[in-house]
């Protein structure tokens, strides 16, 4: 890997919300993000972002860290996708709850998000739990979340998926190409 191939983590700035706030909007339909029948304004998240090549490469946000606590991550988007922004957001943000002391770190994604699915499971996430309709709930209060996803499928539930270690998912040793 080449110098400039190498992505690099730093804590969200005030300066990056106004980015972030569009790159949510655009994926999520909002700034503000439901999880498990809570809304969460990434506005005022703290957070981190990847940078490659001298640009802005993607950004993840999270409940504040706290000892005992669990941390979860709200939102988590690349705009420049397949140079592994999400790979070094997820390791920052595990690393940085870790520290903190956090019980577990965990996230939610929609039940139509299979390629977000496959992601976190070859990163050493596991599906722990099944919010059914926990998103057919959450479109009674804000119908902009749209009823169709990814491939067509209708978007109802969340699947909570929480970190296990990196030895749990395929990632480290591949098993196709
Ligand atoms: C899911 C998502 C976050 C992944 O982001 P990403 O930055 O593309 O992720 P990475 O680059 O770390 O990894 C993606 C793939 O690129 C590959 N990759 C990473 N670095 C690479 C490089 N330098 N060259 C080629 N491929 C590379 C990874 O191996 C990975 O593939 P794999 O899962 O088969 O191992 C992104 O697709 C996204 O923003 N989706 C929309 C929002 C969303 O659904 N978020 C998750 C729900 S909250």
């Amino acid at each position: 890997m080449s110098a400039e191939d190498v992505v690099t983590t730093r804590e969200l700035a005030d300066a990056d919300r106004a980015w972030a706030v569009a790159l949510f909007t655009l994926h999520f339909s909002d700034a503000v993000i439901g999880s498990r029948g809570a809304w969460f304004d990434t506005r005022l998240l703290p957070g981190f972002v990847a940078e490659h090549q001298d640009k802005l490469a993607g950004v993840l946000v999270h409940t504040p860290l706290s000892r005992g606590i669990d941390c979860e991550i709200v939102a988590l988007v690349s705009e420049i996708q397949r140079v592994g922004a999400a790979t070094a957001l997820l390791s920052r943000c595990v690393t940085a709850a870790r520290m903190a002391g956090s019980r577990r770190v965990f996230l939610t994604t929609s039940n139509d998000n299979i390629d977000a699915l496959r992601f976190y499971q070859r990163r050493g996430w596991r599906i722990v739990a099944v919010h059914r309709d926990s998103i057919s709930q959450a479109r009674a209060e804000r119908p902009s979340i749209p009823l169709v996803g990814h491939h067509g499928i209708l978007i109802a539930d969340e699947l909570e998926l929480e970190y296990f270690g990196e030895t749990v998912g395929s990632a480290i040793t591949p098993t196709h190409a």
